[in-house]
C-alpha cells in the first residue's frame, strides 16, 4: 500500500472538523497536540450497545493511545445496516486514510467496503465478515473452531446424551452462522439432540424471550447454548423465573472480564468461551498498512474457555479435540 498525504477536499475537511468537535477528547484525540496526526482512522462500530463492542471501541483507543501520528474517529451504526452503509460512505468521501468496521451483516455491508477499497482506502474488517474479498484485512476469531469446541465440551460435560437448546446469533452475520455450524459438528453423531433452535439476534431480552418458549415446550432441558454471553445470561433469566436453572447447564461466548467471566465465577454459565474484540490487533495493522508495510490478509485471534475450575486461573485454550 503507498503512503499518500492526504489532500482532502473542503466537504471532507468540514467533516473531519465536525467529528473532532463531535467526538471531543473522550473519543481518541492525540495526547500531544505538538505535532498534527499523520493520518485519520475511520470506526465503524455497529453498535455499542452491548459490553463487548464498548470494550472493542476502548481496546482501539488504548492501542491508538501513544500514536500521535493518528487520530482515531469513532461512528456508531445503532445496529442499522443502513445506517452502516451511509457511514462507510461518508468516510470514503471525507477522505480519511483507514477504515476499521466490524460489521453488522454480511451482505448489505459488502458494497460500501468494497467500494471503498477499490478507491484505495485500506480497509480493516473486524469480528464479522462480509462477503468476497475486496478488504485489506480481516481480523477476528475462528468462530467455527469455538462452535465446535463448545459442542464437544458439551459432550463431555452430558456424558454424550440430553437435550439442547441453541439461541443463535443474528443468523444473517457470519459468526452466527459459524458458532452454529461448529457446534452442529462438534456434537455430530452422539447422543445430544438440539430440541429447540431459535435467533435471539445476539440480544439478552430476545434470548430470554425465546427461552421461555422453550422451557414452555420442553419439560426437560439439559443444556442451552448460546452464541454470546448475553444470550446465555437471558436464558438462565428465563430459568430462574420458572424455577428450573438448576436442571440446565448455560454455555455462552464472549468471555469478557467484566462479563462471561463474573457469570461463570457466580456459577450462573457453567462456560464461556472467549471472544477477542481485536481492537488492539486492528490497531496494530492500521499502523502497519498506513507505513506501508505488507500484512496478512487474514489474522486469526485464538480464544480460551473460562469454566468455574479454570476461571481464576485465567481460562484454557482452545485445544483442537
Ligand atoms: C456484540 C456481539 C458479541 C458477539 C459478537 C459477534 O455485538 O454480539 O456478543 O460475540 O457480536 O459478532
Amino acid at each position: 500500500m503507498k503512503t499518500k498525504t492526504i489532500l482532502l477536499p473542503a466537504a471532507g475537511l468540514a467533516f473531519l472538523a465536525a467529528f473532532s468537535v463531535a467526538c471531543g477528547k473522550d473519543h481518541g484525540s492525540p495526547a500531544s497536540s505538538a505535532a498534527p496526526p499523520k493520518w485519520t482512522i475511520g470506526v465503524s462500530q455497529c453498535n455499542l450497545g452491548e459490553p463487548w463492542r464498548v470494550q472493542m471501541n476502548q481496546d482501539i483507543r488504548s492501542a491508538a493511545e501513544g500514536h500521535p501520528e493518528i487520530k482515531v474517529i469513532y461512528k456508531d451504526s445503532q445496529n442499522d445496516s443502513l445506517r452502516q452503509r451511509s457511514q462507510i460512505e461518508e468516510y470514503a468521501s471525507a477522505g480519511v486514510d483507514l477504515i476499521i468496521v466490524s460489521p453488522k451483516e454480511a451482505a448489505p455491508l459488502t458494497a460500501p467496503i468494497a467500494a471503498a477499497y477499490r478507491q484505495g482506502i485500506p480497509v480493516i474488517v473486524l469480528d464479522r465478515r462480509v462477503l468476497g474479498t475486496e478488504y485489506t484485512c480481516f481480523i477476528g476469531a475462528d468462530n467455527v473452531r469455538i462452535g465446535k469446541a463448545a459442542g464437544h465440551w458439551a459432550l463431555r460435560k452430558l456424558g454424550g446424551s440430553g437435550k439442547i437448546v441453541e439461541l443463535e446469533g443474528l443468523m444473517t452475520s457470519t459468526p452466527g452462522q459459524d458458532r452454529h455450524a461448529g457446534f452442529r459438528e462438534g456434537i455430530e453423531g452422539s447422543g445430544l439432540e438440539i430440541v429447540f433452535e431459535a435467533d435471539m439476534k445476539w440480544l439478552e431480552p430476545d434470548a430470554r424471550r425465546e427461552m421461555e418458549s422453550a422451557l414452555s415446550r420442553f419439560p426437560r432441558i439439559d443444556l442451552v447454548y448460546a452464541h454470546n454471553d448475553p444470550g446465555a445470561h437471558g436464558a438462565f433469566l428465563a430459568a430462574q423465573a420458572a424455577g428450573r436453572e438448576k436442571d440446565i447447564l448455560f454455555v455462552g461466548i464472549d468471555g469478557l472480564p467484566h462479563e462471561g467471566q463474573v457469570y461463570v465465577k457466580r456459577g450462573i454459565l457453567a462456560a464461556s468461551f472467549e471472544y477477542p474484540t481485536g481492537g488492539r490487533e486492528a490497531v496494530e495493522t492500521a499502523l502497519k498498512i498506513l507505513s506501508g508495510e505488507a500484512v496478512p490478509r487474514e489474522i486469526t485471534l485464538s480464544s480460551r474457555v473460562y469454566t468455574p475450575e479454570n476461571v481464576e486461573a485465567g481460562g484454557e485454550w482452545l485445544r483442537d479435540n
